[in-house]
C-alpha cells in the first residue's frame, strides 16, 4: 500500500459554476483553466458532506464519462481529489468510459454514495467544443435542485482543495490501494448489461434477429458504441455491422452527437432510402438519448414514450406486473397522458430535466417516463436510457410481429395524435432573448381570453412544479399557453447551452383524425402566432429556427 502525500492547494472561487439543467456545462477551455475542475469537484464533495453528513471513508464514488476530449484528464484529477478527500472506494470505468445510464446502474448496484459523469451529453466534443460534469446521488439519478444549489454555494466560497498524485492505469481492470482508498478500474459494460438482461427477454430478441430482422444502430462515435456492439451484436446475435460509428472518439468524429433528424442525418437518409432496414436507432454523446426510426418513418419522442408505456406490460418481462404510473416533462407532448388515462394510471407533469423524475420513482409513483428531447427511461435506473428505449422497441416489434409504422398508426387510431414539433433558435443574443422572455412574462395575463390560431387562450402562465413527494417547489420552468382545443404553445430558454442563448418553442395540437394529416399545415398557425407573440424578430433578429425536431 502506498501512502500518498495529501497536498492542500489554495484557490479562489469562480463565479460561473452554477449547475444548469444537467450539471455544469461549459466550453472545454473553461474547464481547462487552472483550478476550475478541482474547485467544482471539491465543492461537490463539500456540499455532499454538508447535506448528507457522511463519512467518506465508508463510501464509494464512481467516475466515468463519454470519452470526449478532456475526459481522461478530468478523471485523473477527480480520482486524485477523491483519494485526498478520503473516499473508501473509487470506481473508474475502464478507459474512463461509462455511459450516463450505466453510471446510474453502477451507483445503484454497488450502493455507491454517488458518481461524477464527465459529459456534455449531445453537445460536440473537442478542445474548442463542450465539456461537462454532473453529480449523481445515491439513487443513481442527477442531484436534485437543493443539492445543485448547495454545490453552487460552495463553489462561491471554496478556498482550497485536496489532491494526491495517484498515477493509476485506467486502461486495465484492476484494484489497487492508495492510502485508505481502494481504487478499482472495472468493466463499464457489465452492470448495465446485467440490468438489461433482467428486464428484457433476450431469447425473444435473439429469435427476432435470427428471423432475418434488420436494423442499424448509429452510435455517432460516442459512448453507446461499446454497449451496442456488446448487447445487440454480441448478446442478441444481430449481424456484425448492425452498429455503425461504434468506437467512441474524443471529438465524436467531428460530429454533433445528438440523435435527431438533423444531426443523425446519415442514419435518417439510410432509413428513408431504398434498401432501408426494418428499424433504425441512434444514441447521443453519453448514451441517454434515443432516436427511433422505422422504414421511411420517424417516431417522435412523445409518441415513442406513449407507445412504450402502452406495450410495456405485455411485451417486456421487466414490466409484467404493470406500471405504477408514468411521467413526462411539461413541454413533452400529451400523448402519454392519454395512454395513462386509458389504463387508469397516474401521469405526472414535471419541469424539464431528468432530475425531477427521481423522487417519483423512489416513491414508486412512476415506472416509465420521458421527455420530448429524445429521452425515455424507467425505474431500472434514475437516468434516461438510449439503448433501453431501443430494446423496448425491439421487444414491441418482436411481441407484435408488426412494423414500426403499423405500431404507430394503430396507436394514433386508438388514442388520437398529438401533432408536435420543437423549434430551436440556437446561438441567439442572450440579452435580447432575456428581454424577450421578460416582455412575454409581463404580458401573460393580457393573453388570456384572446384568440390564437382560431382558439381561445384558456391559461397563460410560467410553469411551477410542486414535487408530490417532498413538497419542494420549482418555479419559472417555462411559459405555457394552453388553448381551448387542447393545443399548447410553450416557450423556454435552454439551460444546457454554452454559447449565447437557445430559445425553444414547443407546439402541440391534438387531433383524433387517424394521424395522417400534414403536420406542417396543422401546426403553422400556432407557430406563426408564437413568433408574433414573442416579437421574436424584433428582439432577437431571427425568424427561422436552426433545428426543428
Ligand atoms: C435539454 C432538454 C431537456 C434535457 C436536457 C438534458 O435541456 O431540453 O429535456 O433533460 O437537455 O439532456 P435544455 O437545453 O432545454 O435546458
Ligand atoms: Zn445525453
Amino acid at each position: 500500500m502506498s501512502q500518498p502525500t495529501i497536498q492542500i492547494v489554495r484557490t479562489t472561487p469562480f463565479s460561473d459554476q452554477k449547475p444548469g439543467t444537467s450539471g455544469l456545462r461549459k466550453k472545454t477551455k473553461v474547464f481547462m483553466q487552472k483550478h476550475y475542475l478541482e474547485n467544482f469537484v471539491q465543492s461537490v464533495f463539500n456540499a455532499v458532506q454538508e447535506k448528507f453528513n457522511v463519512a467518506f471513508k465508508e463510501e464509494t464514488l464512481v467516475v466515468g464519462g463519454d470519452g470526449r476530449y478532456y475526459n481522461r484528464i478530468a478523471i485523473e484529477k477527480i480520482v486524485s481529489l477523491a483519494v485526498a478527500n478520503g473516499f473508501g472506494k473509487v470506481m473508474i470505468g475502464r478507459a474512463g468510459i461509462l455511459s450516463t445510464p450505466a453510471m446510474s446502474a453502477v451507483i445503484r448496484r454497488h450502493k455507491a454514495l454517488g458518481g461524477l459523469v464527465l459529459s456534455a451529453s449531445h453537445n460536440p466534443g473537442g478542445i474548442d467544443a463542450d465539456f461537462g460534469i454532473k453529480y449523481n446521488i445515491r439513487n443513481g439519478g442527477p442531484a436534485p435542485e437543493n443539492i445543485t444549489e448547495a454545490i453552487y454555494q460552495h463553489t462561491l466560497k471554496v478556498s482550497d482543495y485536496r489532491i494526491v498524485d495517484p498515477d493509476i492505469d485506467i486502461d486495465h481492470e484492476h484494484s489497487t490501494t492508495i492510502g485508505n482508498t481502494t481504487v478499482t478500474v472495472f468493466d463499464p459494460l457489465a452492470d448495465y448489461t446485467a440490468v438489461m438482461q433482467e428486464l428484457f427477454d433476450f431469447g425473444a430478441l435473439q429469435k427476432l434477429f435470427a428471423s432475418g430482422f434488420k436494423m442499424r444502430f448509429d452510435a455517432m462515435h460516442a459512448v453507446t458504441g461499446p454497449y451496442a456492439h456488446h448487447i445487440l451484436e454480441g448478446c442478441l446475435g444481430a449481424p456484425l455491422g448492425t452498429v455503425v460509428n461504434g468506437v467512441p472518439k474524443e471529438d465524436f468524429g467531428q460530429g454533433h452527437p445528438d440523435p435527431n433528424l438533423v444531426y443523425a442525418k446519415d442514419l435518417v437518409d439510410y432509413l428513408f432510402g431504398e434498401n432501408a432496414p426494418d428499424f433504425g436507432a441512434a444514441s447521443d454523446g453519453d448514451g441517454d438519448r434515443n432516436l427511433i426510426l422505422g422504414k421511411n418513418f420517424f417516431v417522435t419522442p412523445g409518441d415513442s414514450l406513449a407507445i412504450i408505456a402502452e406495450y410495456a406490460q405485455r411485451a417486456i418481462p421487466g414490466y409484467k406486473t404493470g406500471l405504477s404510473g408514468v411521467a413526462r416533462s411539461m413541454p413533452t407532448s400529451t400523448a402519454v397522458d392519454r395512454v395513462a388515462r386509458f389504463y387508469a394510471m397516474q401521469c405526472y407533469e414535471t419541469p424539464t430535466g431528468w432530475k425531477f423524475f427521481g423522487n417519483l420513482m423512489d416513491a414508486d409513483k412512476c415506472t416509465i417516463c420521458g421527455e420530448e428531447s429524445f429521452g425515455t427511461g424507467s425505474n431500472h435506473v434514475r437516468e434516461k436510457d438510449g439503448l433501453w428505449a431501443v430494446l423496448c422497441w425491439l421487444s414491441i416489434l418482436a411481441h407484435t410481429g408488426k412494423s414500426v409504422v403499423e405500431i404507430v398508426e394503430e396507436h394514433w387510431q386508438k388514442f388520437g395524435r398529438s401533432y408536435y414539433q420543437r423549434h430551436d433558435y440556437e446561438g441567439i443574443d442572450s440579452a435580447g432573448a432575456n428581454k424577450m422572455m421578460a416582455f412575454l412574462k409581463e404580458n401573460l395575463a393580457s393573453l388570456v381570453g384572446t384568440s390564437i390560431a382560431d382558439t381561445k387562450v384558456n391559461q397563460a402562465d410560467d410553469f411551477s412544479y410542486t414535487d408530490p413527494v417532498d413538497g419542494s417547489v420549482s418555479t419559472k420552468q417555462g411559459v405555457r399557453l394552453l388553448l381551448g382545443d387542447g393545443s399548447r404553445i410553450i416557450f423556454r430558454l435552454s439551460g444546457t447551452g454554452t454559447e449565447g442563448a437557445t430559445l425553444r418553442i414547443y407546439i402541440e395540437r391534438f387531433h383524433q383524425d387517424g394521424g395522417k394529416s400534414d403536420i406542417n399545415q396543422i401546426l403553422k398557425p400556432l407557430i406563426d402566432a408564437a413568433k408574433e407573440i414573442l416579437k421574436l424578430k424584433d428582439y432577437c433578429g431571427v425568424d427561422e429556427p436552426t433545428v426543428v425536431t
